[in-house]
């Protein structure tokens, strides 16, 4: 017999009652009439929403049903889809027969109450895509990847695969986890230190920070390319913003200046929003009722206004001339924290803001250097609430200037010869960003903390289950 096609959920709530349907899923709840039948709530992952079964306990499939049917059980349930006569639906199932593929003992199944903390949930990780918010932000999350593709699609960019192992710090910050073959109780040594020529790949290897330097050479040959893979940060930074393995997307733009840079950062941003309000309405609203009352205000917004663009010394007199308490102090030359970030988009302008020039002392080698080789044409795209989604710049395309800087960051030159190269033969000036996709994931769903925004977060002391 050909195998029945199962129904999803999510359609079958849209469907008009008809005969013959299969839904598998895993039990929510269950609750018991007199009568001698159950009302079951099934939920296959399709969408937010359960579809209530009607299981009559007379069924030949059901003789221990109060055994077999708990919550967390898993069930094929064929039956008719029917009109709902009761609240909160409009169809519901009449089932025919139930298989109890795999049930779930109720003394020890973690997922009995309706609502657990989401970092209780961190703890079984292995159980808390089964949970309405968990299941909601990786369907969110798979709309966002989706539509990122689709926006550099139709723009004629070309999707990049950069490599995950390389042998150069791409933001020179020394935040790099090593990748080695090497015995780490008796490694190889040659006049007392590590001698790398015997590791696999006969030199010191590590994961990438970033795809941006490989995706520049194929911005060199193809114009319009972008990165979206992983990336690894080896920062002992315990905050709600920071992940040790995240996904960046990094686009890089040939011909492209900051101003354009800018202009493409805030269309990719607005782009995704729209999309999403456009096609997760279920699962947003449901974020707008239980995790932040003002999430699809402020996605509305941001969607419909353009970003400020304020220069790094504009935004520098504006913090020190604040009232608001800071944590860090502030003047010329300091790096922006997450508090000066947020009193800015929230407090100021009250939208996303993108600050830009910032001085050439904090910002890695490869920016361009302005004219008043003070500052470099580096861009921060800063969200209300969130602080920096997007770090970028144009990118310096002059031979002697990108040597000295260079040097001047005490980087071996020997080391980037290669990248120099691409400032040797045919030149252009150009410009990428990267946007760090947890981030994305973390203000459109409005969950605090960016650990619940991927599906396994990986972060100081944190690597298993
Ligand atoms: O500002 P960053 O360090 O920029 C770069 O890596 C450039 N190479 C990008 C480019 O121009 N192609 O990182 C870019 C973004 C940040 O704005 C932030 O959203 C995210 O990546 N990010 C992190 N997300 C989660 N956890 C971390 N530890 C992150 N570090 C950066
Ligand atoms: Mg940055």
């Amino acid at each position: 017999m050909a195998k029945k096609k199962r129904d999803r959920i999510k359609d079958l709530l849209a469907d008009q009652p008809r005969d013959g349907i299969l839904v598998q899923g895993w039990v929510r709840t269950r609750r018991d009439s007199k009568g001698g039948f159950s009302f079951i709530e099934v939920n296959d992952g399709s969408c937010l929403k359960n579809i209530q079964i009607i299981a009559d306990h007379k069924l030949d499939s059901l003789k221990d049903w109060d055994k077999l049917l708990t919550t967390g059980s898993c069930v094929s349930v064929h039956g008719n889809l029917v009109a709902s006569e009761g609240k909160g639906q409009s169809v519901e199932v009449q089932a025919a027969s139930i298989e109890v593929h795999g049930s779930a003992d109720p003394e020890h199944y973690p997922l009995q109450k309706k609502f657990h903390s989401l970092e209780y949930l961190r703890e079984i990780s292995h159980l808390r895509p089964r949970t309405n918010t968990i299941g909601a932000v990786m369907r969110v999350r798979n709309r966002l990847a989706y539509s990122i593709h689709r926006f550099f699609n139709d723009r004629g960019f070309v999707y990049l695969h950069t490599p995950i192992i390389t042998t150069s710090d791409c933001e020179g910050a020394g935040e790099m986890f090593q990748v080695t073959t090497l015995d780490m109780a008796d490694p190889p040594k040659n006049d007392g230190r590590v001698d790398y020529n015997e590791d696999f790949f006969g030199k010191k290897t590590s994961l990438t920070v970033s795809g941006q330097l490989e995706a520049e050479i194929y911005a060199m040959a193809l114009s319009l390319v972008y990165t979206f893979g992983p990336t690894f940060r080896a920062e002992n930074s315990n905050t709600s913003r920071h992940l040790a393995e995240f996904w960046m997307i990094e686009p890089e733009m040939a011909f492209y200046d900051l101003d354009d840079n800018m202009e493409l950062a805030q269309e990719f941003i607005q782009f995704l929003f729209k999309d999403v309000l456009e096609h997760c309405t279920g699962d947003l609203e449901f974020f707008n009722q239980r995790v932040d009352k003002h999430l699809l205000e402020t996605l509305n917004q941001v969607v419909s206004h353009d970003f400020e663009r304020l220069p790094y010394s504009e935004a520098i007199h504006l913090l020190e001339k604040t009232s608001e308490k800071f944590e860090y102090s502030v003047e010329w030359g300091c790096n922006l924290q997450a508090e000066h970030e947020r009193h800015l988009a929230e407090k100021v302008f009250k939208k996303p803001v993108i600050i830009y020039n910032y001085p050439e002392t904090i910002k890695p080698f490869y920016m361009k250097l302005n004219e008043d080789g003070e500052t470099v044409r580096a861009m921060d795209v800063l969200l209300p609430r969130l602080g920096e989604i997007i770090g970028g710049s144009q990118r310096e395309d002059d031979f002697d200037t990108l040597m000295k800087r260079i040097k001047q960051k005490e980087l071996d030159p020997e080391e980037y010869n290669w990248y120099l190269d691409l400032r040797k033969y045919g030149s252009a000036p150009h410009s990428g960003f990267g946007l760090g996709f947890e981030r994305l994931v973390q203000f459109t769903t409005g969950v605090e903390n960016i650990r619940d925004a991927i599906p396994f977060p990986r972060t100081p002391k944190h690597a298993g289950f």
